[in-house]
């Protein structure tokens, strides 16, 4: 794969490279994405599942899909587009993650620095008095319960939640001081994680693409790749090592 040589001159100028990625990126670790062919959403109903209302409507079917997911999560393992990713923190002096995902992976793969803008499956918290439960959680007698009473959900972000304050103001302040902004498996159709893109732009960054097809963003960016991930960015960290030793 030819990886434009502009590009590789830009990453060799570069000392700060942000990650922003989606469920594209797990794709090739065996975890479904949201939309697309194959969607998780074409089948299931996100108004049924990923809301609050929905949980507090019926928790065991909402628990009953995260589990699920947990399942299919703890089965899975980073690709080469995670462990790329988190190879990259070897050549540039910040590297940050800031992922649409729940799924650990990039943690997995052995990146540091990251933002979690949607949760994390493996974190849950009481609805009423915000206590954390991070350990496996017993479902002997269904839903579990906070000592408080309160149910216990999963700390991820449903829709019509707010993005948690810390991880989005830290994506914002990064996203405004990077040279380069990698922009991996997502849609770029939800906000205001997709507004990232925008402001790294407006604050002069390089804008990369790697995605399977075009996206909502796909005309705002310099560098597009269409293709898997896993490919994508090995080949393009194999140009930049060939180019910093020749
Ligand atoms: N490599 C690169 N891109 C890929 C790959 C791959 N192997 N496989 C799929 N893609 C691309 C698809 O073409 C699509 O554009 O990844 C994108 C995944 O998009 P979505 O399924 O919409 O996922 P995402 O953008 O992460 O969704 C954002 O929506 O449902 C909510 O909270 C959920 O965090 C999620 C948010």
């Amino acid at each position: 794969m030819n990886i434009d040589r502009s590009l590789i001159e830009k990453l060799k100028s570069s000392r700060s490279v942000i990650f922003f990625t989606g469920a594209g990126i797990s794709a090739e670790s065996g975890i479904p994405t949201f939309r697309g062919k194959d969607g998780i959403w074409n089948k299931l109903k996100p108004e049924e599942l990923a809301n609050f209302d929905a949980f507090i409507r019926n928790p065991d079917m909402v628990w009953e899909w995260y589990n699920h997911r947990k399942l299919i999560i703890h089965n899975s393992q980073p690709n080469k587009g995670h462990l790329t990713i988190a190879e990259m923190q070897n050549h540039f002096d910040e590297v940050t993650v800031i992922t649409q995902n729940i799924d650990n992976l990039h943690s997995r793969a052995g990146s540091k620095n990251i933002f979690e803008l949607h949760g994390n499956i493996e974190r849950n918290y009481c609805v009423n008095c915000k206590r954390f439960y991070n350990k496996e959680l017993d479902f002997s007698n269904g839903v579990p319960k906070c000592e408080c009473g309160g149910l216990i959900r999963p700390d991820v972000v449903w829709f019509g939640e707010y993005l948690p304050d810390d991880q989005f103001k830290g994506s914002e302040k990064a996203s405004m001081n990077t040279d380069i902004f990698f922009i991996v498996g997502t849609s770029a159709v939800v906000y205001p994680a997709a507004g990232l893109v925008f402001t790294a732009k407006q604050s002069g960054a390089v804008l990369v693409e790697i995605n399977l097809v075009k996206t909502e963003i796909s005309s705002s960016v310099d560098y597009s790749f269409f293709g898997e991930a896993g490919t994508i960015l090995p080949n393009i960290l194999e140009a930049y090592e060939s180019s910093i030793v020749s």
